[in-house]
């Protein structure tokens, strides 16, 4: 399977033939990266001075925006200045909306807008421990907001304005990195994940699925044999196109790059065309139980 998938749109209004979003959803479900090489998210003149990393506050790294609460966090810039940053994030946050409602029509009556994010700090080097090496492979899994299921879609566009591409590497198919995996995984202590919820550790109560699949993206990461000798192609976003995938499903890794947008958003299982193909699903598949 080719690991991208090209779709030539060059606006994020654009819509597709009811044949092409077919094709569309059934690539990403299947696992592919939707890559939109002519789709570009264009900076307004007085937005520029944002193409540097003090638009943010240096410890998040990331700008991060709320588009229902309309919140921005993650920048220490004050008044019209912050105003102007988050025009620029929200702006994205309406056109990813655009592309993902046009695009993958069939989602649009399941879809719930997630966080926005806007990544001024160079990928490559970033320090941390191996849970945070967006550098490593793994599928994503969040520690704080329990999705029970829930798949995570994300939107990206490379605004780089020196003309340098995102390079990512990308792994071998869920499924199969699942079963690798699952034997190495425990499952959780008695009561912790009450305690978790209880005491604002997460938001909500982490199901069972969450619990595996923070367990699996943590075993990927912290693996360094098999981040060397997995199944594994080097694929490079260049700057001004656009790209989307189910993050919870498509093993990524983040080598470099700088100006990145980012756009969440979640999507029931029952949405999808193929529930089957769903993480949920595969890992109630593997392990012959209910998950969430
Ligand atoms: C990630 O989602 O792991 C990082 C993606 C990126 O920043 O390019
Ligand atoms: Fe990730």
């Amino acid at each position: 399977m080719e690991p991208l998938r090209n779709i030539d749109v060059a606006a994020w209004e654009s819509g597709l033939p009811a044949d092409q979003v077919r094709q569309a959803v059934d690539g990403l479900e299947a696992g592919c990266v939707l890559f939109f090489p002519r789709l570009t998210f264009a900076l307004r003149a007085e937005e520029e001075r944002f193409l540097d990393p003090a638009s943010s506050d240096g410890h998040a790294k990331n700008v991060s925006f709320d588009p229902v609460r309309q919140e921005l966090k993650g920048t220490a810039l004050a008044g019209a200045e912050r105003a102007r940053l988050q025009a620029m994030v929200a702006r994205f946050s309406v056109q990813a909306h655009a592309l993902v409602t046009h695009v993958l029509a069939d989602y649009a009556p399941y879809l719930r807008f997630g966080r926005t994010s806007y990544r001024p700090v160079e990928v490559q080097g970033r320090p941390g421990s191996y849970r945070k090496d967006d550098s490593r492979l793994h599928v994503d899994a969040f520690p704080a907001r329990p999705n029970r299921g829930e798949r995570i879609l994300r939107v990206f566009a490379n605004v780089n304005p020196h003309g340098r591409s995102r390079l990512w590497r990308l792994g071998e198919p869920f499924e199969d990195c699942a079963r690798r995996f699952l034997p190495r995984l425990s499952g959780p202590w008695p009561g912790s994940r009450r305690f978790m919820q209880y005491m604002g550790i997460t938001r909500g109560y982490r199901a069972l699925y969450d619990h595996y699949m923070l367990a699996l993206h943590d075993a990927m990461k912290k693996d360094t044999a098999y981040q060397r000798l997995c199944p594994q192609t080097e694929v490079a976003f260049p700057s001004g196109s656009a790209w989307a995938a189910f993050t919870d499903q498509v093993s990524h890794a983040a080598l470099s790059g700088q100006f990145l947008f980012e756009q969440t958003f979640h999507l029931p299982v029952h949405g999808l065309r193929t529930p089957d193909s769903a993480p949920l699903r595969v890992l109630e598949r593997l392990m012959c139980r209910r998950l969430a």
